[in-house]
């Protein structure tokens, strides 16, 4: 679809670029780290030589904070990310294509089905680890991981705070941020989300995390948010 391609420009973020159509239309996109290869049906687009991928919003939770202002992406070229929830390789694929071949990204996922479909994606990617592990048991995949910059967590558990705290002493450096994808209906299905968004953050801030930022994400994910928080 290259020819309907109008420009392509930097956001104000390392490595995250807008695709611009010739009809206005305005998509968040990487340039692909594997190029001729997509990884969820995303569109590409050849602009000046260079593929880019487009970032979906409405399937990639970081994006869809992008767009609803998330001020700063601690994922940046040459980050070392460990990502709890890799699933079959969205968001990976993108936040891969952010750190570059100086960046490491080690994908958790304990379905077993779903990481053979992860290990295609990593087979373009060399920076890209599948580990089939269940995210509750740092300790069985900590002779596989460095420690991280960025500690990316979106597993829709009841516990997934208390997971992204635990793995953080584990993996995370001092300073570092983690990104927690929080679904309000997978911890209290009568709570508004909102209140469940505030009681989560709330635990971030006893563990010694500094909440930067909450970020509702409706309409891409309803009854969701990203929080950002930094790892003092
Ligand atoms: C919402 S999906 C993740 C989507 C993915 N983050 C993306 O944006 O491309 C949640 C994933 O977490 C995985 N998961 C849930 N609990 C887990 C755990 N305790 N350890 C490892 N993976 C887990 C599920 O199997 C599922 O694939």
């Amino acid at each position: 679809m290259s020819e309907s391609i109008e420009t392509v420009k930097e956001t104000g973020m390392e490595n995250i670029y807008e695709c611009i159509y010739v009809d206005g239309t305005v998509r968040l996109c990487t340039k692909n780290l594997a190029k001729g290869f997509t990884v969820y049906g995303e569109r590409t687009v050849n602009y000046n030589g260079v593929e880019y991928r487009e970032w979906n919003a409405f399937r990639s939770k970081l994006a869809g904070a992008i767009l609803k202002g998330l001020k700063e992406n601690p994922v940046k070229k040459g980050s070392k990310v460990l990502y709890l929830g890799a699933a079959s390789g969205t968001t990976p694929s993108h936040i891969s294509d952010i750190v570059e071949d100086e960046g490491k990204v080690y994908g958790v996922e304990f379905s077993p089905r779903v990481v053979r479909e992860l290990i295609l994606v990593a087979q373009h990617r060399h920076n890209l680890f599948p580990i089939l592990a269940d995210a509750r048991f740092p300790q069985s995949y900590s002779s596989l991981v460095e420690d991280a910059e960025v500690l990316y967590v979106d597993i829709a558990q009841p516990d997934q705070t208390d997971i992204a705290i635990y793995n953080a002493r584990y993996f995370l450096k001092e300073g570092g941020h983690l990104l927690l994808a929080i679904k309000a209906r997978s911890i209290d299905v009568t709570k508004d989300p909102t209140e469940v968004f505030k009681t989560e953050a709330e635990k971030l801030k006893n563990e010694g995390f500094d909440v930067q930022q909450v970020i509702n994400l409706n309409p891409y994910d309803k009854d969701h948010a990203m929080v950002l928080a930094r790892f003092k």
